[in-house]
């Protein structure tokens, strides 16, 4: 993504580290010097005792949007991630994340609905059940995984808040707390990380409503403890940790699109022929699978969503990127 300035406000580390990550960092200490660990097992025990705060999510697998792909592992998903509330290197989510508090939590829907409410998010994962989903993430910056997320069609909510006619987009906010996410300080982005949907792109069946991964609630660094997963898109468009869901007439102004409107489109569909301005989007990297010196794989058109297409007939994919 487009690095503009890079600013931070400095924070010691003492400050942030999470209680839990120091107490369980202690404990693997006590185990290397025990030689009861290797010193490559510390950080796969430092992402289970992560994961051990979650709680297990029951949902069903959904066989029509699981893709054939070999999911990418736990450990990969939940250590390489872009949040850019938390810092701009991969690493800094699953380092910096455990200061976010996930409850409670509650996001505002209001605009152009009939039903404009704040709900909360524990009344939010029950409104529909839960299914399991793998889908492929493909990041404009050319890596690509395949997640296993949790959530229900985005269109379950949008039905139950019965939006007016003018309602044509969805717009969606992160939440940007300084004091909970030591990156909001930077000037890297106009905070909030504001994302948005025409709003036929929000209703089809593959547009997730997401609450977890892996069997579990998602971890704060995946976008705790609501995000969006809209698989066809580039991966900037999925936003994490929503407190805001608005119904607007007019096409939203959105965060990566007002940064660099020339490099991020409000589209931002997966399409390997329209190049980035700095990056081809022909080919991209499984993170996981695809070595360095791997050829890498051809990234697909839509990113091998073709239903998702006809949202878009008639419209020229090069000026409407
Ligand atoms: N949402 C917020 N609020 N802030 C972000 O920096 N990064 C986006 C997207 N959602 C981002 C965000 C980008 S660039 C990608 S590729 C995906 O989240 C990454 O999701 P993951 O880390 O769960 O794989």
């Amino acid at each position: 993504m487009l690095i503009k300035r890079h600013r931070y406000t400095e924070i010691p580390g003492s400050e942030i580290t999470p209680r839990h990550m120091v107490e369980s960092r202690r404990l693997f200490m006590q185990q290397l010097a025990a030689g009861a660990l290797t010193a490559s097992g510390l950080v796969n025990n430092a992402l289970s005792a992560e994961s051990a705060a979650r709680a297990r999510l029951n949902a069903t697998a959904n066989p029509a949007f699981t893709a054939k792909d070999t999911p990418t592992k736990f450990e990969d998903a939940s250590s390489y991630n872009n949040f850019y509330e938390f810092g701009m290197d991969k690493s800094d989510p699953a380092m910096y994340a455990g200061t976010l508090k996930t409850r409670p939590w509650t996001v505002k829907i209001d605009g152009e609905v009939k039903k404009p409410q704040t709900m909360d998010i524990d009344a939010l994962m029950k409104l529909a059940p839960l299914e399991e989903r793998l889908y492929r993430l493909r990041c404009v910056e050319g890596w690509s995984m395949a997640i296993p997320w949790i959530g229900y069609s985005l269109s379950e909510l949008i039905r139950k808040l019965e939006p007016t006619g003018n309602a044509k987009f969805i717009e969606f906010t992160s939440l940007a707390d300084p004091a909970q996410m030591r990156g909001v300080g930077s000037r890297v982005l106009d905070w909030p990380y504001v994302e948005a949907l025409r709003i036929d792109e929000a209703n089809h069946p593959l547009s997730l409503l997401c609450v977890g991964m892996y069997g579990q609630t998602l971890l704060n660094q995946n976008g705790a403890p609501l995000r969006l997963v809209v698989p066809w898109k580039y991966g900037f468009k999925s936003a994490k940790s929503i407190v805001r869901i608005r119904f607007t007439e007019h096409q939203p102004k959105t965060a990566w699109n007002k940064t660099a409107p020339e490099e991020y489109g409000f589209y931002s569909n997966v399409n390997p022929e329209v190049a980035h301005p700095r990056w081809s989007q022909a080919t991209e990297r499984r993170i996981g699978e695809d070595g360095l010196f791997n050829r890498k794989r051809k990234t697909l058109m839509f990113n091998g969503y073709p239903e998702v297409a006809s949202l878009y007939s008639g419209m020229d994919l090069k000026k409407f990127f």
